[in-house]
């Protein structure tokens, strides 16, 4: 009797090792492949409505991103940002402030499914979002539960009151919280590039902020005192160094669009949009989509240039030369085409003399030539929407003050 007592107290511990304390749980840090394999594009209602968010005027946003062309274009995701909370109930869980989203954000969510976009929502790392809402930290498994129970497809994860937090540890947190909830969620580090996430997003989240925030002029700095938000060109120059961590799936994050919010001219807005299309960065509009500019609408879903921004290979373009107020970007894309973008920096107009037959450029990151002495490219204008000649000829062009030029290159 004492032998077969042994032998089973003895079979208890070898099931206990192998499925309970030995534990087989392995926590996912990995974010979700797939998902965003060409830089992410939608809208956002921060650079326009700041704190001011209710389910009416998102809903009005989604119909106006379908009647307007811009859903047509590829924008997919309708992004709530800062202040949408109300409070935690006593277990916990977070709900959206009942005045401005009565019906909740199940109901907001099946009505922007219902168009063919998509749903993304915003916290933040730390005990308070920036705009003083209740904050993840100590949540994120509860909260990424209820996101997914929500339908949510897209989570941007701010940085303020985060004392003590470490990034990568934090982002890591609230990436293995979206696996655990088990719906797939486009994760957007909004970690101003404090942190360098570039060096440690690439698994942890599809795109990243490498600055802070942008600020809506064209060439100028806005500080806040404790802070400071910065011009489209400012930001441009912050890119610097980064294009090798950017590509399919993980992009670098230059913020938001402030394409048609009125601190640009429609040349400044031309300029933005290219350059961002230029940098592969996220296309996320911050404007109101329900009163566009005819201008407006015509930068936002120039399909063109999209194609540039949304190119397979996903390679962020590079400066190639600067001389001056007057800087020359390039881009390689599919099929041995190139992007290339004129971009006049001062406020009068440039006159170019651009002689293609001398010209080689280089792309050492991504092993692309462009030699257009032993190779013919057919030009296109991407903003006049016409043929603009071959690389045989010396392009001769006047580029007006804060506007771009920019072609697509074909190979012949
Ligand atoms: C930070 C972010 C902005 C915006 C606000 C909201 O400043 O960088 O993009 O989300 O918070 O409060």
């Amino acid at each position: 009797m004492k032998r077969y007592l042994n032998f089973g107290v003895l079979l208890f511990i070898i099931c206990c090792k192998g499925f309970g304390q030995g534990n087989n749980y392995v926590q996912n840090y990995n974010k979700f492949e797939g998902l965003a394999l060409t830089p992410p594009m939608g809208w956002n209602s921060w650079n326009r409505f700041a704190c001011n968010v209710d389910e009416n005027m998102i809903r009005e946003m989604a119909d106006a991103m379908v009647a307007t062309g811009l859903k047509d274009a590829g924008y997919t995701y309708i992004n709530i940002d800062d202040c949408w909370h109300g409070d935690r109930d006593s277990l916990g869980f977070i709900h959206p402030d009942a005045k401005r989203f009565p019906s909740g954000i199940k109901a907001l969510s099946d009505y922007i499914h219902a168009r063919g976009l998509k749903l993304g929502i915003y916290s933040d790392a730390g005990s308070q979002t920036c705009g003083g809402r209740p904050g993840s930290r100590g949540y994120e498994f509860q909260d990424a539960m209820t996101y997914a129970s929500w339908g949510i497809d897209y989570l941007k994860y701010d940085w303020c009151n985060t004392d003590g937090l470490k990034a990568e540890g934090a982002y890591k947190t609230i990436t293995a919280a979206l696996r655990r909830a088990g719906r797939p969620i486009v994760l957007s580090i909004c970690e101003w590039g404090n942190d360098k996430p570039w060096t440690w997003g690439q698994k942890v989240g599809h795109l990243w902020r490498t600055t802070g925030d942008i600020y809506d002029c064209f060439d100028c700095i806005k500080d806040n005192g404790s802070w400071k938000a910065w011009g489209v060109m400012q930001i441009l120059d912050m890119q610097e160094g980064l294009r090798n961590y950017a590509g399919p799936g993980h992009w670098n994050d230059p913020d938001m669009l402030e394409v048609g919010n009125g601190g640009l001219t429609v040349n400044e807005n031309r300029a933005h949009f290219s350059m961002w299309a230029m940098l592969a960065a996220p296309l996320i509009a911050g404007n109101d989509l329900r009163n566009m500019r005819p201008e407006t609408k015509e930068i936002l879903t120039n399909k063109e240039v999209i194609a540039i921004n949304q190119d397979p290979l996903g390679i962020q373009g590079f400066r190639h030369l600067r001389k001056d107020s007057l800087e020359i970007w390039m881009k390689p894309l599919e099929k041995n085409d190139w992007a290339i973008c004129f971009l006049n920096r001062s406020h009068s107009t440039r006159q170019l003399k651009f002689d293609w037959q001398k010209e080689v450029v280089i792309d050492s990151l991504s092993n692309r030539v462009l030699k257009a002495a032993e190779n013919n490219y057919k030009i296109r204008d991407l903003w006049l929407k016409k043929e603009a000649g071959d690389t045989k000829k010396v392009t001769d062009i006047s580029i007006p003050g804060h506007d771009v030029i920019m072609y697509r290159l074909t190979r012949m």
